[in-house]
């Protein structure tokens, strides 16, 4: 279950892969909701996003918590410039702040706004204009950098793996048991 100095354990590749389907699928219905001006479509695609963000944020903390009392991380990828090895530790660490970032802001979307009773309640009242909370404006600037840094870590795995062709995206998939690399 926990990380060997070479590979994460099933923990972390559990949560990290967990994590990035939902986020993208986070991505996808803010977007779809920012879209949409009819409030009962926009309630649907809402009752969907604001669980699973809710979903996101306790999976971010389990994997705080993990990172903090209960396993280490991998070494740094051998043979790696300097720049690289600290600028994966950079978005990495971004990824958390942005992540906590951006559930928090949703959450004060809700809250000001009084949305949660219409979503969850009483669906016969329309949806409140969101851009008059003010939690909406960082709320929508986090998406953006989150694309931002989804682009330029995945980019780092792809090169990784097509261009120095160095094995590093198994580092982040689930260890055989036979081959020692992890537990
Ligand atoms: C929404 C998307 C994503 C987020 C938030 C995310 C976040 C992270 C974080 C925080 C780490 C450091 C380990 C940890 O703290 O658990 C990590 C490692 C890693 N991620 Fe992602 N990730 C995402 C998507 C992806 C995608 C799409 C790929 C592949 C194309 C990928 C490949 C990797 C790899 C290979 C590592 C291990 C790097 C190493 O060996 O040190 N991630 N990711
Ligand atoms: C990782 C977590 C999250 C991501 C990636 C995310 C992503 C997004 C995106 C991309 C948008 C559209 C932004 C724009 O077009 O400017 C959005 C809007 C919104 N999000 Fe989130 N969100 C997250 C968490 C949450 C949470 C936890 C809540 C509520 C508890 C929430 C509630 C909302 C609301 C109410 C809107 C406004 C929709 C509108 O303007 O019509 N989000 N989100």
């Amino acid at each position: 279950m926990k990380s060997s100095p070479t590979q994460y354990g099933s923990v972390a590749v559990a949560i990290h892969w967990l994590s990035a389907i939902f986020i993208l699928a986070m991505l996808g219905s803010g977007f779809r909701a920012a879209s949409i001006t009819e409030s009962p479509a926009k309630e649907a695609v809402l009752m969907l996003h604001v669980p699973l963000g809710v979903v996101i944020l306790l999976l971010t903390l389990l994997r705080l918590f993990w990172w903090w009392r209960v396993d280490q991380k991998p070494r740094p990828v051998a043979g790696d410039p300097a720049w690289q090895t600290l600028s994966a530790k950079v978005i990495h660490v971004l990824f958390y702040g942005v992540i906590l970032g951006m559930a928090a802001s949703g959450i004060g979307i809700i809250v000001l706004s009084g949305a949660g009773s219409i979503l969850f309640g009483d669906s016969a009242i329309p949806l409140p204009d969101f851009s008059e909370v003010l939690p909406r404006i960082p709320h929508g600037l986090g998406a953006r950098l989150m694309v931002a840094l989804i682009v330029l870590h995945a980019g780092a795995a792809l090169y990784h793996h097509f261009i120095k062709k160095d094995g590093l995206i198994w580092r982040m998939w689930f260890a055989r048991r036979e081959n020692g690399a992890g537990s």
